[in-house]
């Protein structure tokens, strides 16, 4: 096998010299592949999980853009999903970060071209996994099977802001964020992981208008304004809704309150350490490739108008009228 990882390493060397290259405006190298521009320290990822990924019909997936709330979602769609199996006081969200309990299936599990275990990569069943590429970009099984994607986005300005505070915190970290001024202008462009911004929403939007009950398609915003019914409704999508009995009980707002931004920025586990994406195995430049995140940084403000606070007037008004232009008869606003 180790020459099977060879010559495939071989080949995708071969492949990503005929890629567009660019850097995003937070120092990360991004290869223009498939119409996006994915993270250079993942391609390979991608391409091996496009390959390999088997979905099975009873798979959940969690699809965002990074920085639209990811880490909120997982920790939402894991306390719904495996209510009844674990106790409630003793949810695994209290001792471990969203991201160590719901993991990305391209690059946390395919780093290399093998085939990892997933059978038992899941701490509970059904399988619940994490992605951030395109829907175009999901492996063909994912798009052919029945499970289900839950789509969460976020208004543009919020997350531009988001994501180049994200960056600017970890400066020195192999990260090295541009001014706001040239981040600004690279996100309308559509330069950033995983972006065009607009293609991956529009992407996720349309699958969802024509499959239901295969997408659920949310916003951070409305998920602010009012988690309950929002809770509610993911039950019911992920074919888990909450009883009458639950209800009562209040086990809709436990949840909402145990994956509040206030609950969880101020978990111990969430205040120290740092989290590792990746498996450390070696990769097509010959270093090892993991990266890691303080914790901490994941958990920011959490409020939806940050925006304004950083934005000037005429760059909200060039922002306004790109998402009109982009979101133009879409049926979709922000
Ligand atoms: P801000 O930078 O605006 O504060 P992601 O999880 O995709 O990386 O997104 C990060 C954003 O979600 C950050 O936004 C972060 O503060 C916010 N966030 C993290 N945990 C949250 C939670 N439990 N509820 C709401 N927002 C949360």
């Amino acid at each position: 096998s180790h020459d099977v990882e060879e010559s495939w390493d071989d080949e995708f060397q071969q492949l990503v010299q005929t890629f567009p290259k660019d850097k995003s405006f937070t120092g990360m190298n991004l290869y223009f592949f498939q119409g996006f521009w994915c993270p250079s320290i993942v391609l390979k990822a991608v391409i091996s999980c496009q390959k390999h990924f088997q979905a099975s019909d009873s798979d959940i997936l969690i699809a965002t853009l990074p920085k639209c709330g990811t880490t909120w979602l997982k920790a939402l769609t894991f306390s719904t999903l495996y209510l009844s199996q674990f106790a409630r006081e003793n949810n695994p969200l209290l001792t471990y970060n969203p991201h160590s309990l719901v993991r990305f299936i391209d690059y946390d599990f395919y780093l290399n071209d093998t085939c990892p275990d997933l059978e038992n990569c899941t701490l509970y069943q059904p399988r619940l996994f994490s992605i951030h590429l395109p829907y175009a970009s999901l492996p063909t099984s994912i798009k052919d099977s029945n499970c289900k994607i839950v789509y969460l986005c976020r208004n543009p300005m919020n997350t531009l802001i988001s994501f180049w505070s994200f960056f600017s915190r970890l400066r020195g970290e192999g990260f090295e964020p541009v001014s706001l001024d040239e981040a600004f202008e690279m996100f309308c462009q559509g330069i950033n992981e995983f972006g065009p911004f607009f293609d991956h929403v529009l992407g996720y939007w349309r699958a969802s208008q024509e499959k239901s009950s295969k997408i659920l398609f949310l916003q951070y915003e409305d998920l602010k304004e009012d988690i309950n019914s929002h809770l509610k409704k993911l039950a019911m999508f992920l074919g888990v809704p909450f009883t009458e009995e639950e209800e009562k009980q209040g086990v809709v707002e436990e949840i909402a309150k145990i994956c509040s931004f206030e609950n969880m920025k101020d978990l111990e586990v969430n205040k120290k350490g740092a989290q590792t994406f990746g498996y450390p195995q070696e990769t097509f430049s010959g270093k090892t490739k993991t990266f890691v995140i303080p914790r901490e940084a994941f958990f920011r403000k959490a409020k939806t108008g940050d925006w304004s606070n950083y934005l000037i007037p005429s760059m909200v008004e060039r922002l306004e009228k790109l998402i009109q232009e982009k979101l133009d008869n879409s049926g979709l606003t922000f």
